[in-house]
This record gives structure tokens, C-alpha cells and sequence, in this order.
């Protein structure tokens, strides 16, 4: 499948059903992705980034359908994560000369991966390439999200090639923003930001800042996964922007992983709490160890206060919210608060513990939390409920 975008511009990327997990096991994709890459036909032939390694012989084979291969000047890479440059050993191999334009980083990093001392071009923000009537302006987009990453920003068809930014991992026969269930697609689009961006924030605003002072005009965002912005691309622009600025809903989110469900009851007992106190909180409870941990980030991205619990086991706590406060601490959240709770047998060291994670992933601790022997009785509830209530002034 291959299909045009403007008179010069077409996708020539994969678009895979399948893939149900992404970065290894850390991302969970329900809706699948793709891969995104670009064929620009001007006077002089562009391709801006391949698609992911098991699907390399797929995409040149279809790459030879549009265009005789030694007609290709110039190869952009935009970002050398393996899910963009993973056909380029396939791609190479039939024309090993063609110059490959990217970041000193992004040379570091093709060179990493392949070994290979392919015609690279170093560029950074300003270079341009002339193409023909149109010109191609690099842009360097340093952490978003990798040291290599960068843009491309075509004139005269005023698009922005922007790689994983404002992307989505999301698979659909429609490629445009105006075709899709916007729903759908903000749901996706929060997932990624929250759990690849986030730490990035920073970068995030400063980038969108300088991007946005050249005044270019851009009636088409085409990232490198997922769905292509033409109407009103500035949308999600925009929304980064709000997303980048420590964003937080009226939301508490509890989170808890129980072994005979005390911690669980004592879960839905704040949760109780709070609802009691405040009609307009949106309380969401989740079980770490059930439900998906990237849908619990986002949660987390959307929360102003979360709460995490966990029973004790062998003087620590449960694994599974082991493994999210290490992802939670690695994200790098700024201003949302957090306590956390759980129950115990004799030790009981998981609600301190959980808070000393809490406060070196830099959430502010409003309670020292609470912590309630074996199966928790009426009075152990009623705690439970009370410290619900006052999370809502807190
Ligand atoms: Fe889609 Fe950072 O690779």
C-alpha cells in the first residue's frame, strides 16, 4: 500500500495490524502502528526514514513499485530508533552510495546499529537542501526523544516531517486526523506523550517554542507513526504544549496490587472517601497487576494526585507496583501529589517504602499514608475512608 499525500508527496510506509507491544514488552499498542516513511518526487527524489527490520524486504520491495531505486538522491533519516531505520541494510544494499542526511548523533547511532559507513550527511538546524521547486530546512529536535532526532520541513507544500512527535501508535486504513475518531485518536496520541515524552517536557515547550517563532506556515504535521495532521494541524501542536506544562486533570488515581485483597479493599475505601467529599474528582482505581501499565501511566500523566499501594511481601513490596514506580520515577511527572497506602502482616515496611519511591520520582508527599494489619475490620475501613475524605483538601 502506498498512497499520495500532495502531488510530490507519498506514503510509503507499513501500517502493521499486529504489533501489540513496542520498545520490547514496555509499551503496549492495542491498536497497532505503523511505520511511517516518505517519498518526495521533485526534481530531485527524496525518501525521509524506512520502517521497522521484519518488515525491510516488504517495504524496499514495494519502494521498487514507485520508483527505480538508483533514482533516490537523497535519504533522510530523521531518527535512527530501529523502527525507522531498520530497512536501511535493504535499502543500502541496492544503492550503497546514496547519502544519508541526518544529525552527527543520528550518525553515531546508524553507525551503532549497522556497522556500516554508509554516505552520511551531518546537518543541523538551518541546512537546507534544494530539491527543486520546493526546499527541505532540517530542524534538530535534541530529546524528542532521542539526542539524534530532528525535523524536516518542506516548503512550498509547507510540511512538517516531524518523526515520532505527534505521532501515535495507531493502525487504520484512514490516514488523516479529519478520516479518524478524534476520540480514538487523542487517546493514543495522550499514551504516547505520557509514556515516551514526558521526561522530555522540557525540550518539548522549547523546541515547539523555537519551531513556532519562524512563522512557517504548516498545513500538514506528518509524524512517523500513526495518523497524519492536515486538518488543523496546529491541534496537536497546541495540545503538546498544554501536555508539556506539568499537565494534570481533576484526577486522583489509585493504584494497588493486593495479595488476599486487603490492600484492595483498603483502596476502594479511599476511593470512597473522596467521592463522598468532592462530586467532581474523577477517582479511577486500578490493580497494577491486572490492568495494562502504559494505560495506568497515562492515567497517572493525567492525575493531579495519585495513590499507590501495596501489601507487604518479604519486607518490600509487591512486584507489580515495583515495576510501575520504577517506570513512574523514570518519567520524571512534575507537580502531582501522591501517599501510599497498603496492608501488612507482622513487618510492614510497603507503605514507607512506597513513599520513599514516591518522593525520589519527585511527587509531592501529602500524607505519610496508611497502613492496616491483615484484613482490615470496620475501624481499619473507616481509616481508610477518612483519609480519603481529607485528600481532597490536600
Ligand atoms: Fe518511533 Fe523513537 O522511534
Amino acid at each position: 500500500m502506498s498512497f499520495k499525500i500532495t502531488d510530490t508527496v507519498s506514503w510509503v510506509g507499513k501500517i502493521d495490524w499486529e504489533l501489540n507491544k513496542f520498545h520490547g514488552d514496555e509499551y503496549s499498542t492495542h491498536k497497532g502502528s505503523s511505520y511511517n516513511s516518505y517519498l518526495i518526487k521533485d526534481e530531485k527524489t527524496v525518501l525521509i526514514d524506512t520502517v521497522w527490520q521484519p518488515f525491510s524486504k516488504e517495504f524496499v520491495s514495494k519502494l521498487k513499485q514507485e520508483i527505480d531505486l538508483d533514482k533516490i538522491d537523497y535519504i533522510i533519516m530523521n531518527h535512527s530508533e530501529v523502527d525507522h531505520s531498520g530497512a536501511l541494510l535493504d535499502l543500502m544494499n541496492e544503492i550503497p552510495n546514496t547519502p544519508i542526511y541526518c544529525t552527527k548523533n543520528g550518525v553515531k547511532i546508524i553507525k551503532g546499529h549497522y556497522h556500516k559507513d554508509w554516505n552520511f550527511v551531518e546537518v543541523k538546524t538551518g541546512d537546507t537542501l534544494d530539491i527543486g521547486k520546493h526546499t527541505l530546512t532540517f530542524i534538530e529536535a535534541r530529546m524528542l526523544h532521542w539526542p539524534d532526532t530532528m525535523f524536516t520541513y518542506m516548503s512550498g507544500e509547507n510540511i512538517l516531517f516531524s518523526n515520532d512527535a505527534f505521532g501515535q501508535h495507531f493502525a487504520s486504513e484512514h490516514m488523516y486526523n479529519d478520516k479518524v475518531d478524534s476520540s480514538e485518536l487523542y487517546l493514543e496520541a495522550i499514551k504516547y506523550y505520557a509514556n515516551i515524552l514526558t521526561p522530555f517536557s522540557k525540550f518539548v515547550t522549547k523546541k515547539i517554542e523555537e519551531v513556532l517563532s519562524f512563522n512557517l506556515p504548516v498545513d500538514m504535521i506528518c509524524p512517523s507513526h500513526g495518523i497524519i495532521w492536515r486538518d488543523n494541524p496546529l491541534q496537536i501542536v497546541n495540545k503538546y504544549m498544554e501536555w508539556a506544562n506539568s499537565y494534570k486533570e481533576n484526577q486522583i488515581t489509585i493504584i494497588y496490587d493486593t495479595m488476599w485483597n486487603a490492600t484492595r479493599k483498603m483502596a476502594e475505601e479511599i476511593a470512597k472517601g473522596i467521592a463522598a467529599i468532592d462530586k467532581d474528582v474523577t477517582v479511577k482505581v486500578y490493580n497494577s497487576a491486572k490492568r495494562d501499565k502504559n494505560d495506568i501511566i497515562t492515567e497517572v500523566f493525567k492525575s493531579k494526585m495519585i495513590i499507590v499501594g501495596s501489601s507487604t511481601i518479604n519486607n518490600g513490596i509487591l512486584s507489580s507496583t515495583a515495576a510501575l514506580l520504577e517506570m513512574i520515577k523514570g518519567l520524571k511527572f512534575t507537580d502531582k501529589k501522591a501517599f501510599g497506602f497498603g496492608s501488612y502482616g507482622w513487618s510492614g515496611e510497603s507503605v514507607k517504602l512506597i513513599t520513599e519511591e514516591l518522593k525520589e520520582a519527585g511527587f509531592e508527599i501529602v500524607s505519610d499514608g496508611i497502613k492496616e494489619l491483615w484484613n482490615p475490620d470496620e475501624d481499619g475501613l473507616n481509616r481508610c475512608r477518612k483519609l480519603g475524605e481529607s485528600v481532597v483538601k490536600m
